[in-house]
């Protein structure tokens, strides 16, 4: 019997079609696996951002640069006894939706509004 001789090349051919799928799907797996853990990594850093409610800290960075980072003022007014002046509510109010040159909105978000205007409402 004459062998044929494409058969070979043929079982080669298919060994490495099959070789050629089973990596990709391999490569895709690990793709999405490092996809997830990005993403994790991601999320859990925004959380850390957002999650800070020490108002200390968020008054550093978003109010400091006009208050002063001892409430003293500078081009806002001084804040050492704001807390006599307005109610929490009204300082949340300020924060969210600003006061004269102070631009309203988005300096913080909702939460940490809430929690500056708590910390400042005590400022007597
Ligand atoms: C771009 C500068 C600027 C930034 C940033 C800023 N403020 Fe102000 N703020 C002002 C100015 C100016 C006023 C005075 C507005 C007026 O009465 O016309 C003011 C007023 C206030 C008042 C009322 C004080 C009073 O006696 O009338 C409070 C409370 C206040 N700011 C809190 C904050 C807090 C909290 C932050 C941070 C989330 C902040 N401000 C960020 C400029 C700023």
């Amino acid at each position: 019997m004459k062998k044929n001789p494409v058969i070979p090349y043929a079982i080669i051919a298919v060994i490495g079609i099959l070789l050629v799928i089973v990596v990709s799907i391999v490569g895709l797996d690990q793709q999405k696996a490092i996809e997830e853990q990005e993403k994790g990594g991601g999320e859990k850093q925004e959380q850390q951002e957002g999650a800070t409610t020490d108002p200390a800290k968020i008054f550093e960075s978003n109010c400091a640069s006009c208050h002063g980072a001892d409430l003293t003022g500078g081009v806002g007014p001084d804040l050492t006894k704001v807390g006599s002046r307005y109610s929490k509510k009204e300082i949340k109010d300020i924060i969210m939706n600003g006061k004269g040159s102070m631009m309203p909105g988005g300096l913080v978000p909702e939460p940490q509004a809430e929690a500056l205007a708590k910390w400042l409402a005590e400022k007597k």
